[in-house]
């Protein structure tokens, strides 16, 4: 499907964002090996966490939406049955590797697949760990790619420092951990998302996390939660750096979850000198959460490495955006891991926007641009199948002279089905002329 979309004349308004996507997944999976009835209110609705779901029904449980909550009938850890058909992940490296740690060890066969893009993503990364703890996975290709096929028993923890900053592998070893005999510890160089973390102990487990390692005592069974999940800021994000550049702009963005494992957008945000208030902070469901009133501002160049590339790894795209927005040169470096998410987001993102006339430059582990405000002219663009490269092509496009048509435009169904309701909504325009065609 494509889409035309036209520069943005104002900004402005009060907006909800969709529920966060990992919190989502991690509700669902988890709530599922609780001994009883979880209710989560506002779980994302989007093609990812349909996946999750699917899967998660396969396995032998009841989810069901009841008023505006999801009730999902947990079976206790042990509790899932053997799907009698290959569980299909879709577009979501999530449900595949946190459900290849957890299925590792449940004493059944699964075969884990999905789409184009899912099975050329990287799996050893799951899979070597899994070994060591016992676990018999599979992939293609000398283990290093999905389809996955797992035949599950009993497994041994583990002491792990994954090679990668990953919250995937962090939560697919804790999944495994929960029934293993023995301790998992995982350590961390660089801290990654901790929603698992968080959600486990809230549910009783045997949990603890000092100096960057996280300790999992296995055995004690899970008990049923009421979890209410928070907007998610990977998708506030396109909006934050909407408002930040179109002149004039204001807007507020409500129940944004500011989880600090997370926050790297507003922290390099801020750092190129945006208007950023974060009010009303509380805790929602465990997690922290905030409004964020944007105005625009005048950006400055920065550089992006190091420790901060974890806590915005799926915000960088819409980065770019904002650099190619901003006084001077900006460079992201440690990205690597870019090139191995839905698409290869630093070629797709260097390509796509040097295509609307941004000046930016591919590197090995990142990219760097030479900001120019007047520099975004418009033209046709694909998202490549990727959501997140789909959102940021639209942002970018209300700063265009000219048109832009994104083709692959219904990518952002995967994470952030609203995204053109909102875009419309903000921008002033009526929706149907956001809408793909
Ligand atoms: C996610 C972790 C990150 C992130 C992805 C969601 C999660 O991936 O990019 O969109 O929910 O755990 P990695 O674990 O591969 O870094």
């Amino acid at each position: 499907m494509n889409i035309t979309l036209t520069r943005a004349e104002s900004i402005k308004g009060e907006i909800f964002v969709n529920a966060d996507k990992s919190i989502s997944h991690r509700a669902l999976i988890l709530t599922s090996l609780a001994q009883g009835e979880s209710r989560i209110k506002n779980i994302l609705q989007a093609e990812d966490i349909d996946s999750t779901s699917r899967c998660m029904t396969r396995l032998g449980i009841d989810i069901k939406r009841q008023d505006d909550y999801l009730v999902v009938k947990g079976k206790g850890l042990q509790g899932l049955k053997e799907p009698r058909a290959v569980l299909d992940c879709g577009n979501s490296g999530t449900t595949m590797r946190l459900l290849g740690g957890l299925l590792s060890a449940q004493e059944f066969f699964t075969v884990l697949t999905g789409d184009d893009s899912l099975v050329g993503r990287p799996m050893k990364r799951v899979i070597e760990p899994l070994q060591r703890m016992g676990a018999e996975i599979y992939g293609r290709q000398d283990n290093q790619f999905p389809p996955l096929a797992i035949r599950g028993k009993s497994l041994q923890g583990i002491r792990y420092q994954p090679a990668i900053a990953s919250a995937q592998v962090k939560s697919a070893l804790l999944l495994a951990g929960l029934t293993a005999g023995g301790n998992t510890v995982i350590s961390e160089a660089n801290p990654t998302r901790d929603h698992s973390e968080r959600m486990l102990a809230a549910m009783g487990a045997d949990l603890s996390i000092a100096e960057g390692q996280i300790r999992l005592v296995p055995g004690r069974e899970l008990s049923p939660q009421e979890f209410l999940v928070p907007g998610d800021i990977s998708s506030a994000a396109y909006f934050l750096v909407l408002a930040s550049i179109v002149p004039g702009a204001e807007l507020l963005i409500r129940d944004v979850g500011i989880n600090p494992t997370r926050d790297g957008i507003l922290a390099a945000l801020e750092q190129m000198g945006a208007n950023l208030k974060i009010e009303n902070q509380r805790i929602i469901g465990g997690e922290p959460v905030a409004d964020i009133l944007v105005r625009s501002a005048d950006l400055q160049g920065i550089t992006i490495e190091g420790g901060i590339i974890p806590r915005l790894i799926d915000e960088l795209p819409i980065l770019a955006v904002a650099m190619a927005n901003a006084e001077g040169v900006s460079t992201v470096r440690n990205a690597g891991e870019l090139r191995v998410k839905e698409t290869d987001r630093i070629k797709a993102t260097v390509e796509e926007l040097t295509a609307l006339g941004v000046k930016i430059k591919e590197n090995g582990d990142g990219f760097s641009i030479i900001g120019d405000r007047d520099g975004f002219k418009g033209g046709i663009v694909s998202s490549r199948g990727d959501h997140r490269i789909a959102m940021s092509l639209a942002i970018a496009a209300q700063l265009c002279e000219g048109e832009t048509t994104i083709q692959e435009a219904q990518a952002v169904n995967i994470s952030f089905p609203d995204f053109w309701f909102l875009l419309s909504k903000v921008t002033g325009r009526s929706p149907d002329r956001n809408m793909p065609q």
